[in-house]
C-alpha cells in the first residue's frame, strides 16, 4: 500500500514511517514541521536506506491538501497531525479546536473526494476521562477534562458518523496510552521543544544533565508507592500496532473499529524513575511537589481486544523503554540538530 502519514516527522509518526516501510509498504510524509525538525527526515532516510517522499504542508489548508490527494495515489492515511499538549490546550482552546478538528476534517474530505477510504486515527486513552474501573476497555464511555482531550473525543465521533453515512470507509481508531522510548538505533526519538510536559523525556533530560531535578507531582495517591500510575508503551510497539491495524482494515467489513494500544502493565512514576536510573547508570534527583491539576491517580489498558483482533501485542519491557530512551538521549543530548 501507498500510505500517507500526516505528522510523519513527529515522534510517533517518524517511528511509524519506519515500521510501515519495514512491512513492505510505501510511506509518504506530510508535515508542516511546526513541532518537528527537518533533520528527522535525514535520520529516517539513513535508517530506511532509501529516500522518503516528504510534503511540507499544513493539512488544514484545503487547497494544498486536495492537490496532495489529487496527485498522491494514496491507498490509506495514518493521521497524526495535530497539537497535543494538554496544558497548552487549556490556555489556547480555540487554536486546539481549529487546528485539530480542521486538520482531521480537511484530510477526510480530501480522502472522500479522491476515493481513499482506509483511515487510521491517532487517538488517546485520555478519551476515557475519569472512570472507576482503572483498566480501560474500548466499550467505556468517552469524555474529556481538557480541550486537547475533547478534540480526540470529537474526532472519534466525526469518524463514527462518517462510517454510518458511508460504510465503504474502513476506519481504525487507536487509543494510545503513554508512548515512550526510541528506535533501538538511537538515531530518532522524542525531542519535545522547551520544557517537557511528559515524564519520560523529563527524566531523560535530568539523566543527561540538561535539567537539574525532576518534580514528582504528588506521592499521596492511593497507588503502590503513592505516585501516579500509567501504562507505558514503547513507541516501536505502538508503531507496529499501526501497521497491524492498517492491514486488518483490508480484511474486515466493519467501517469503524477502535483498539487500545497499551502494554496492560501499570507502572508508577517512581518505578519508572528507578528503571531509568538502572538503564542509564545515572542518579535521577527529584523533589516531591504538589499534585498536577487534572492528573488522574491511575489507569492502564486492557489490550486484549487488539491482541485478539490485530494479532498484535506490546513486547518491550519498561527496562527496554528506558534503555532505548537513554541511547537516544545520550547520543543526542540536545535532541535533533536545528
Ligand atoms: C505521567 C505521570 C504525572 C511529568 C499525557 C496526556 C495524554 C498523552 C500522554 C498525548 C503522571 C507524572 C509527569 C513530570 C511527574 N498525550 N509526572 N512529573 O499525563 O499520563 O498523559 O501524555 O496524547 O493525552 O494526558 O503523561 O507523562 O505527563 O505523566 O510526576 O514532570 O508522570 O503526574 O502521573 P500523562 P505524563
Amino acid at each position: 500500500m501507498r500510505v500517507l502519514i500526516t505528522g510523519g516527522a513527529g515522534y510517533i509518526g517518524s517511528h511509524t514511517v519506519l515500521e510501515v516501510l519495514a512491512a513492505g509498504h510505501d510511506a509518504v510524509i506530510a508535515d508542516d514541521f511546526s513541532n518537528a525538525r527537518p533533520a528527522v527526515v535525514d535520520r529516517l532516510e539513513e535508517l530506511a536506506g532509501r529516500p522518503i517522499e516528504v510534503h511540507r504542508i499544513d493539512v488544514t489548508d484545503e487547497a494544498a491538501t486536495d492537490t496532495l490527494f489529487a496527485d498522491g495515489r494514496f491507498d490509506a492515511v495514518i493521521h497524526f497531525a495535530g497539537f497535543k499538549a494538554v496544558g497548552e490546550s487549556v490556555a489556547e482552546p480555540l487554536n486546539y479546536y481549529r487546528n485539530n478538528l480542521d486538520s482531521a476534517l480537511t484530510v477526510l474530505r480530501a480522502m472522500d473526494a479522491h476515493g481513499v477510504r482506509r483511515f487510521v486515527f491517532s487517538s488517546s486513552a485520555t478519551v476515557y476521562g475519569e472512570n472507576p474501573v482503572l483498566e480501560r476497555t474500548e466499550d467505556m464511555p468517552t469524555s474529556a477534562t481538557n480541550p486537547y482531550g475533547w478534540t480526540k473525543v470529537m474526532i472519534e465521533q466525526m469518524l463514527r458518523d462518517l462510517a454510518v453515512a458511508d460504510d465503504t470507509w474502513r476506519i481504525a481508531v487507536l487509543r494510545y496510552f503513554n508512548p515512550v522510548g526510541a528506535h533501538r538505533s538511537g538515531r530518532i526519538g522524542e525531542d519535545p521543544s522547551g520544557l517537557p510536559n511528559n515524564l519520560m523525556p523529563f527524566v531523560a533530560q535530568v539523566a543527561v544533565g540538561r535539567r537539574e531535578r525532576l518534580s514528582v507531582f504528588g506521592d499521596d495517591y492511593d497507588t503502590v508507592d503513592g505516585t501516579g500510575v500509567r501504562d507505558y508503551i514503547h513507541v516501536d510497539d505502538l508503531a507496529s500496532g499501526h501497521v497491524a491495524a492498517l492491514e486488518r482494515l483490508g480484511e474486515i467489513t466493519e467501517p469503524w473499529s477502535v483498539w487500545n494500544l497499551g502494554s496492560g502493565e501499570p507502572v508508577s512514576v517512581l518505578q519508572l524513575v528507578n528503571a531509568f536510573s538502572r538503564a542509564s547508570g545515572r542518579p535521577i534527583p527529584y523533589d516531591v511537589v504538589a499534585r498536577r491539576p487534572g492528573d488522574l491517580p491511575a489507569y492502564w489498558a486492557d489490550p486484549s481486544k487488539a491482541n485478539a483482533e490485530l494479532g498484535w501485542r506490546a513486547t518491550r519491557t519498561v527496562d527496554d523503554m528506558c534503555a532505548d530512551t537513554w541511547r537516544w538521549q545520550s547520543q543526542n543530548p540536545d535532541g535533533y540538530p536545528a
